[in-house]
């Protein structure tokens, strides 16, 4: 039973949806984020601005996915830290799609720092989620070509295709766990 987070566009979540993953709540921390209508499961969002602060927010947030039945959790473009009281809900079962080869380009910023760093090769990572900042354990990744006349919107979108297919390929193998 898969929780996904999300922030953004949801392309990622599109991705878990289209493989038939079982794919039982969606929650934000925006709720005006795109991501939300693509689900048919429960939907629900956690803005910072309804609760005290981050731990609060987080182990409401952590309490509803339990609810739900979730037992992994994808970050599918979730763009806060996760604190402590979300972690602890779902250990070793959470994690994260990010778009440079970490430990390179960590970050909020990783498609647009690749194309000042002037690297050749960009890069696709699923990793498990820690308290850092994109930085825990390695599950698969994929190198993504950086292309003459690349834009950040090009090479995101080269970035994307290549998680479109290894996010699911790793959400299902932790699945059969
Ligand atoms: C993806 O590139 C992902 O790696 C990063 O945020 C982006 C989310 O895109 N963490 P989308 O919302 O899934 O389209």
């Amino acid at each position: 039973m898969i929780g996904v987070l999300v922030s953004g566009e949801g392309t990622n979540l599109q991705a878990l949806l289209d493989a038939g993953l079982p794919v039982v709540a969606v929650a934000s921390n925006r709720r005006d984020a795109p991501a939300l209508v693509r689900a048919s499961c429960p939907v629900a969002s956690f803005e910072l601005a309804d609760f005290p602060d981050r731990t609060a927010r987080d182990s409401a947030m952590a309490d509803w996915l339990d609810e739900q039945g979730v037992r992994i959790v994808v970050l599918a473009g979730y763009m806060h830290l996760l604190t402590p009281s979300f972690l602890g809900r779902f250990p070793d079962a959470v994690v994260n799609v990010h778009p440079s080869l970490l430990p390179a380009f960590p970050g909020a910023h990783a498609v647009e720092e690749q194309l000042e760093a002037g690297v050749a090769e960009a890069g696709a990572t699923v990793h498990l989620v820690d308290e850092g900042v994109d930085s825990g354990p390695v599950l698969a990744q994929e190198r993504v070509p950086v292309l003459a006349g690349d834009t950040s919107e090009t090479l995101h979108d080269r970035i994307k295709t290549v998680e479109h297919r290894l996010l699911p390929e790793v959400v299902r193998e932790l699945c059969g766990r």
